[in-house]
C-alpha cells in the first residue's frame, strides 16, 4: 500500500465504469471504504473490498443520497473523488442545441457543485478532507466537436478553484485531474470516440484507430492514448495525506499531449 488509506471513507461518482471503476479499485487496494455511486452500479458488484454500491443520478436526489450512504458506512467523508461525466459530440454550433448543453451542464458542471455542497459541511465538521474532480484536457483546449463538453470542463476547472479557495482555510483541499485521451467505454462503446474518429480516418479499421490518432494526428509525446488507472493513480494520491499541501491545483494526466512551450 501506498497511500496509507485504511479506516478512511471515500466516495467515488461515475464509480460504474471507466475511470470512476479504477479509482474505486485503487481505494479498496489502499484499505479505505468506498461509497460507489452512479447510474449503472452493475460493475460495482464484482468488486472485493468494504465498498457500498448506490445507484444514483446526480442531475437529482444523488449527492445527497450518497452522503447519506458514506455517513451510515462509517460517519466520516474523507475523500470524494468526481468522476461520472457525459461527453457528447456535436457537428458544429448549429447542432449545439440549448437542451443539450444543459443536460451537459446538469451532470458535469451542476452535478459535481450538488456533491461538493452536500460533502462539504461532514469534511468542515472534521477539520479536514479532500475532494478530486476529473476535469479534461478539452476544459483548456476548445473544440467545436465537443462545443459544451468543452465549456463544461472549463467551468470545472473555474469551479474546483473557487471551492479550494472558500474551504482551505477549513481544511479541505481541493483539486482536478485533467485526463487526456484515456481508454474508457467514453472510447470503445458502439458510436463512441473510436467509431468517430474511424469515420473521420476515412473508415480506416477500428483497431488502428487510437494508434493513429495518438501517433500522427495529434502526435502525443507518450505516443499513446492513457489507461484509466493511470488517471485513478493520481486521483488516489491527492485524495491521501501524501498531497497534504496540494490545493487548488490541477494536475495533467495526459501523455504530453498538450505541448508546453
Ligand atoms: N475517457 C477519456 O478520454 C476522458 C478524457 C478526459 C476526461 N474524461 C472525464 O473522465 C470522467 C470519467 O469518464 P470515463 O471515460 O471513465 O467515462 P465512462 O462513460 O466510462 O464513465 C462515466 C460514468 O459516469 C456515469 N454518469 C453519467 N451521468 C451520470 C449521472 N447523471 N449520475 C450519475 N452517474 C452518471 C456513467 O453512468 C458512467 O458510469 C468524465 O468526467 C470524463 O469527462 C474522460
Amino acid at each position: 500500500m501506498t497511500y496509507k488509506l485504511e479506516g478512511r471513507t471515500a466516495i467515488v461518482t461515475g464509480a460504474g465504469s471507466g475511470i470512476g471503476l479504477a479509482t474505486t479499485k485503487r481505494f479498496l487496494e489502499e484499505g479505505a471504504q468506498v461509497v460507489a455511486a452512479d447510474l449503472d452500479i452493475s460493475a460495482i458488484a464484482e468488486l472485493d473490498g468494504t465498498v457500498t454500491a448506490v445507484e444514483v443520478d446526480l442531475r437529482t436526489d444523488g449527492a445527497e443520497r450518497m452522503t447519506e450512504a458514506a455517513l451510515d458506512m462509517s460517519g466520516q467523508i474523507d475523500a470524494m473523488v468526481c468522476c461520472a461525466g457525459v461527453a457528447p459530440t456535436r457537428e458544429g454550433l448549429a447542432s449545439t442545441l440549448d437542451e443539450d448543453v444543459k443536460n451537459t451542464f446538469d451532470v458535469n458542471v451542476l452535478g459535481i457543485m450538488r456533491c461538493a455542497r452536500a460533502v462539504t459541511p461532514h469534511m468542515v465538521s472534521k477539520g479536514k478532507g479532500s475532494i478530486v474532480a476529473i476535469a479534461s484536457d478539452f476544459g483548456r483546449m476548445p473544440e467545436p466537436l465537443f462545443y459544451d463538453y468543452c465549456m463544461s470542463k472549463a467551468a470545472v476547472l473555474s469551479f474546483m478553484k473557487s471551492l479550494s479557495i472558500e474551504f482551505g482555510p477549513q481544511g479541505i483541499r481541493a483539486n482536478c485531474v485533467s485526463p487526456g485521451a484515456t481508454r474508457t467505454p467514453i472510447w470503445e462503446k458502439p458510436g463512441g470516440f473510436i467509431d468517430l474518429l474511424a469515420k473521420l480516418y476515412g473508415g480506416m479499421d477500428r483497431d488502428k484507430v487510437v494508434d493513429h490518432f495518438a501517433k500522427e494526428h495529434k502526435k502525443f509525446a507518450l505516443q499513446r492514448i492513457g489507461e484509466p488507472e493511470e488517471i485513478a493513480e493520481v486521483a488516489v494520491f491527492l485524495s491521501s495525506d501524501r498531497a497534504s499541501f496540494v490545493t487548488g491545483s490541477d494536475y495533467w494526466v495526459n501523455g504530453g499531449s498538450i505541448p508546453v512551450y
